[in-house]
């Protein structure tokens, strides 16, 4: 559509104000005008004359910008005629609009496993450590960090893992890392350089840890779980020379390794000159009893141990530690060059959080908090749901919930989320299909209050 008329407010069209040489400014003003279809094609814009007087500028400087756009096409200037917009938005494709980050889908209730509750994140205490440390540190602390993570972390997180895990952890073999998953990565890296080619994960079991091993190489072997944890002799029978095993708490089916395996696991590391990968990523939380000490202390020379703030603390914080076999320190060194620790200040906010004691509290009011909570969840169950059977040591962050043989789980998940409630099929973390009917059912992050509710429409979602 041809346009003619040049009676726009040209002095608020163009806004002209900024840095810069003022011809410059005046094409960019106009130029951006022209490709937002302020200024619509075929337009003619006011002669140099008017223009500079109503911009207050000479006339050089429109003639300059004019000459500028017709140059770059978004212009047309004729002899004996106006000078004219000769370029519309529409003539190209509309670049897509850039998609907001992807919304979560509305979940009133959530039942999924993996997660703490994210309400009770200790954010004042936090936000104190984080001003504190940004306070506190020194100006080396903001030079280049050191990739094994800081010194001050790695020594407070030896001491409480000393202290509180039974660990045999020392500063100069323990690496800040950015939690289980990518202290795993950086464990497997050391380890196929050392010429290990095959390593075992714990079936059923979190894919993501099996996806992070076989992402450097390693074949995997999956290894079976019964009611004593990882099968040794089954493992035996695999090329495996190492092995991810959540000693404290298996994810998915939540049993505790017993002592008799653990023994024949550090033998077997021994036996085939391999190592245990103890994956503690939840095993603070022990509600029937003291949380059992990790297995590295039975032999840190063939032990690796892995921990995480993901479920004490939040996911968000990607922080978590890796303490190695004295022996693998330099191989762990090499094989990771550009592996670097988290962000230096968040490090040091972790250390000043455990050194003040607010770890520890946390970790007592959570223990509390799922203790009761756990309690709610199993009478809830028990009453709505009769038929279904509750299997897991009392620890961690879910339980699984067995159903009849008969049951649709994967329907069930899915009418469960059309409703607000998020559930997880324990075939989600199965490679081969079983049989056993089960969901994993979380309970850090749902509401003491919720749960009747949730139980009451994961009910519905089973019979409809
Ligand atoms: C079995 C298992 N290990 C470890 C983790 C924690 O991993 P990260 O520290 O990488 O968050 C999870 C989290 O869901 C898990 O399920």
């Amino acid at each position: 559509m041809a346009v003619s008329q040049t009676n726009f407010a040209w002095a608020t069209l163009v806004e002209v104000g900024g840095p810069g040489r003022l011809h410059d400014r005046l094409a960019h003003a106009l130029r951006t005008a022209i490709r937002d279809g302020r200024l619509p094609e075929g337009a003619a814009v006011p002669p140099s004359r008017a223009l500079a007087e109503e911009l207050g500028c000479s006339r050089w400087v429109v003639t300059e910008a004019y000459g500028q756009l017709v140059a770059e096409g978004y212009l047309a200037a004729r002899v004996g005629s106006a000078t004219r917009v000769a370029w519309s938005p529409e003539a190209v494709p509309r670049r897509p609009r850039a998609r907001r980050a992807e919304a979560r889908p509305a979940i009133r209730y959530d039942l999924a496993p993996g997660l703490p509750d994210l309400r009770a994140f200790p954010r004042r205490r936090w936000a104190d450590a984080v001003r504190s440390v940004i306070g506190s540190a020194g100006h080396y602390d903001l030079d280049l960090p050191d990739p094994a993570g800081h010194a001050v972390l790695r020594s407070t997180l030896a001491q409480y893992l000393r202290r509180s895990r039974g660990a045999d952890a020392d500063p100069s073999s323990l690496f800040v890392c950015a939690g289980v998953t990518d202290g795993l990565v950086r464990t497997c890296r050391a380890l196929a350089a050392e010429g290990i080619t095959d390593l075992a994960v714990e079936h059923p079991g979190w894919a993501r840890l099996r996806d992070a091993a076989a992402s450097t190489g390693l074949r995997v072997h999956l290894v079976p779980v019964d009611d004593d944890g990882l099968r040794v002799d089954d493992l035996a029978r695999t090329p495996a020379r190492a092995v991810v095993v959540g000693a404290a708490h298996q994810f998915p089916t939540g049993t505790v390794l017993s002592p008799t395996r653990r023994a024949g696991l550090v033998r077997w590391a021994r036996d085939v000159g391999g190592y245990v990968i103890e994956d503690d990523y939840d095993a603070e939380f022990r509600y029937d009893h003291h949380p059992v000490a990790v297995m590295q202390g039975m032999d840190p020379g063939r032990v690796f141990l892995l921990g995480t703030v993901s479920k004490t603390l939040s996911p968000a914080l990607g922080l978590g530690w890796l303490v190695a076999p004295t022996i693998a320190v330099p191989a762990l060194r090499a094989a990771n060059p550009v592996a670097a620790a988290p962000p230096v200040l968040d490090q040091l906010a972790l250390a000043s959080f455990i050194d003040r004691g607010w770890y520890d509290a946390h970790l007592r009011a959570s223990r509390r908090r799922f203790r009761t909570r756990r309690d709610l969840l199993l009478t809830t169950l028990a009453t709505e749901l009769p038929r279904a059977r509750v299997s897991g040591t009392a620890a961690g962050l879910h339980v699984l919930l067995h159903l009849p043989d008969d049951t649709d789980t994967g329907a069930a998940v899915r009418a469960a989320a059309s409703a607000g409630l998020r559930l997880v099929d324990l075939d989600d973390y199965r490679v081969r299909r079983s049989s056993d009917r089960a969901l994993v059912l979380g309970y850090g992050n749902i509401g003491d209050t919720e749960i009747p509710a949730a139980v009451a429409l994961l009910r519905e979602s089973l019979t409809r």
